[in-house]
């Protein structure tokens, strides 16, 4: 069973907190000493942010922004790989041929973000497509997908589960709204769709989240389920 985990930065390291991101690791020693084939993918949070805010005050342009986000994404991936022991490839794979490899192999890869112009749930997406993973799984700070933004909206309702094809449908408009904040962005919705990932959108503030998620499907988020393929995947069966 191969699985992409997609943390966001917020979720890892909203502060520069050793013990959060030591027990995510755990989860995904634990994770790959049951078997799982894993990819992990680290958003940059906070700290993105203000550095980004910073050097947009300086005058710098959107490819700029996005590649100071790129690096500390990076250094987010760097932080988990020090926490996690000998099965991890020690690079931040650049590129999904990199971390490809390194899980083909039998290494724990870690990406961060690889281009300007998307966010790494897109990166997450790509790698799950790209190794043809059998099961995606978004960490967020947000319990799953709702049909409105539930930090402004009390009245915002969760989806249990969605089509690859509805979750575009929900996430076009937010993504179209400036300063909404989509659980996924709308290029990772679309690679999802095309690629019929199996996908999960999850609080991860608590890492055990993640790994009830990956070995038994058991979660309080949202389902994405690709269109004709309603049937549990049959590893979770097993277990
Ligand atoms: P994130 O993936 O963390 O963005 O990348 P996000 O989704 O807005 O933040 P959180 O972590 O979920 O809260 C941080 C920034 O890095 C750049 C973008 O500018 C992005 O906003 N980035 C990241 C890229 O340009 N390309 C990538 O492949 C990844």
């Amino acid at each position: 069973m191969r699985v992409v985990v997609s943390i966001g930065g917020s979720v890892l390291a909203p502060d520069l907190d050793a013990r959060r991101v030591e027990d995510h690791a755990d989860v995904i020693e634990h994770l790959a000493r049951e078997g799982v084939e894993l990819g992990a993918v680290v958003g940059g949070g906070g700290v993105a942010r203000d550095y980004i805010t910073a050097a947009r005050d300086l005058g710098a342009n959107e490819v700029q922004l996005d590649q100071i986000g790129i690096d500390v994404t990076r250094i987010n991936a760097r932080l988990l790989i020090a926490a996690l022991g000998p099965k991890v490839d020690p690079k931040v794979a650049h590129d999904y041929e990199g971390a490809g490899d390194a899980i083909r192999r039998g290494d724990i890869s870690v990406m961060g973000g690889v281009m300007p112009g998307q966010t790494t749930d897109a990166v997450a997406a790509a790698l799950a497509e790209y190794v043809d993973a059998d099961l995606l799984i978004y960490a967020t700070s947000a319990d799953g997908v709702f049909d409105a933004d539930p930090n402004v909206d009390d009245d915002a309702t969760r989806y249990e589960e969605l089509s690859a094809s509805k979750l575009v449908d929900v996430i076009a408009p937010m993504s179209r709204d400036a300063g909404a904040s989509a659980p996924v962005d709308l290029l990772a919705a679309k690679l999802i769709e095309r690629s019929r990932m199996r996908t999960i959108v999850l609080d991860g503030t608590d890492p055990e989240s993640i790994k009830q998620a990956a070995l038994h499907g058991e979660h309080s988020g949202t389902d994405i389920i690709p269109e004709g393929t309603d049937d549990e995947p049959s590893y979770w069966a097993q277990r």
